[in-house]
């Protein structure tokens, strides 16, 4: 077990704020900024989703403090999504009203297709008051193309994203051709609306889709970041950032990484063969 953890280190960046914080000072040095994000879902009790609340706030004064480059990502069913909805929003709505304080901005993950239509509601409901907030799409789902067209009305920022739940058929494409068709045709749309969005993926073949896409169209490459995975594609993101483009790694800490461990895991067989070529290696 204590060997699986240390596998997790790959891609969670420490178990506390201060253990990440070196982090994603080192990849601030190197010209990419972080989103931080305190790990942790689906959570049952008041209780639970009050210390995620109170480890955010922490969170974003030590971001401050510190004078590092990070926003923060958190995830609704953190904040008490699955107890109720108006509990959630005041949970959310106190992380994002102390962001603004802070001058930073928050970022609401998409869960699982059973939290879509409640995230964006929140979302909504928040953004009414307060702009230093986006949320994420999932480029999988039928339903994206009708809200990113509500969002772009809005005049939100969207980070957007493969998906890394599991849907019902009914409800996403299937294969990876039908996603990166649709993947393309909502980022068509984001990079036109001159609003500043993130493109999440370590796709090579989106990432120079992208490239392409805004040399042709003259879009500023500065209008928009890319978006990748703490552990993932680190030369990658170093040499976008090089480039003079801008990118923003995805920094995740804390004790419940066991979820988020199992999605890296899932979408990427590269990702098992490393732990297993780990675990059953002496070192
Ligand atoms: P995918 O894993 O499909 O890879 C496609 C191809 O890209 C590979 O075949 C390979 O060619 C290349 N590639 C991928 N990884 C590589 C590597 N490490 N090295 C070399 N080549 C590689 N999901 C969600 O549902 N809700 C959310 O809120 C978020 N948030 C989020 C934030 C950020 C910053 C990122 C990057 C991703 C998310 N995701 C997410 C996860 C996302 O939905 C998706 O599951 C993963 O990013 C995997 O899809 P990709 O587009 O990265 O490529």
């Amino acid at each position: 077990m204590k060997k699986v953890t240390a596998l997790a280190r790959r891609f969670v960046a420490g178990l506390t704020a201060e253990e990440a914080l070196p982090s994603v000072k080192a990849l601030n040095d190197l010209g990419i900024r972080t989103t931080l994000t305190v790990l942790g879902e689906n959570v049952t009790a008041r209780e639970e989703a009050t210390r995620a609340v109170e480890e955010v706030l922490r969170l974003l004064d030590l971001v401050r403090d510190r004078g590092v480059d990070s926003n923060v990502s958190i995830k609704l069913t953190q904040m008490g999504l699955d107890i109720g909805e108006d509990f959630c929003l005041e949970n959310a709505m106190r992380v994002v009203e102390k962001a603004a304080e802070t001058e930073n901005f928050i970022r609401l993950d998409m869960e699982g297709p059973k939290y879509t239509a409640a995230t964006l509601d929140v979302f909504r409901r928040i953004f009414a008051e307060r702009k230093n907030v986006g949320v994420v799409i999932q480029a999988m789902l039928h339903r994206s193309e009708a809200d990113v067209a509500d969002l772009l009305a809005l005049g939100a920022r969207m980070r957007l994203c493969k998906g890394a739940y599991k849907v019902p058929p009914s409800l996403a494409h299937r294969s990876k051709k039908d996603i990166a068709r649709a993947y393309t045709g909502l980022l068509e749309n984001l990079l036109a609306s001159g609003l500043y969005h993130g493109v999440a993926t370590h796709d090579e073949a989106l990432i120079r889709w992208t490239l392409d896409h805004v040399d042709a169209k003259s879009i500023d490459a500065r209008s928009f970041e890319f978006q990748m995975l703490y552990g993932m594609r680190r030369k990658r993101q170093i040499d976008l950032a090089r480039q003079g483009f801008n990118v923003r790694c995805y920094v995740p800490y804390g004790t419940h990484w066991f979820p988020y461990f199992s999605r890296r895991l899932r979408e990427r067989k590269e990702n098992i063969f490393f732990v297993l070529r780990n675990l059953f290696t002496d070192s």
